[in-house]
């Protein structure tokens, strides 16, 4: 499985990643991307389904300041 988290202490609001995967990653009200996956929260904590990992590492790759994080396993941040 995988796994994704966005770091929004490096996040600048660029916009990209929402618009590459809308089903993983919205925007808060200071725009600052989050994973919305599932009710994940910005969590981590969502399995991605496997016809999502295109799209999660296509925004992965794109953003400019490697903010998207992907891992095997579940981050479990706080909320
Ligand atoms: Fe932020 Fe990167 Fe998305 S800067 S808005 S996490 S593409």
């Amino acid at each position: 499985s995988k796994y994704t988290w966005v770091d929004k202490d490096t996040c600048i609001a660029c916009g990209a990643c929402g618009a590459t995967a809308p089903d993983i990653y919205d925007y808060d009200d200071e725009g600052l991307a989050e994973v919305i996956f599932d009710g994940d929260n910005n969590r981590g904590v969502m399995a991605i389904p496997d016809d999502m990992f295109e799209d999660m590492q296509d925004a992965c790759d794109g953003c400019p300041t490697d903010s998207i994080h992907i891992e095997d396993a579940p981050f479990n941040k706080e909320a």
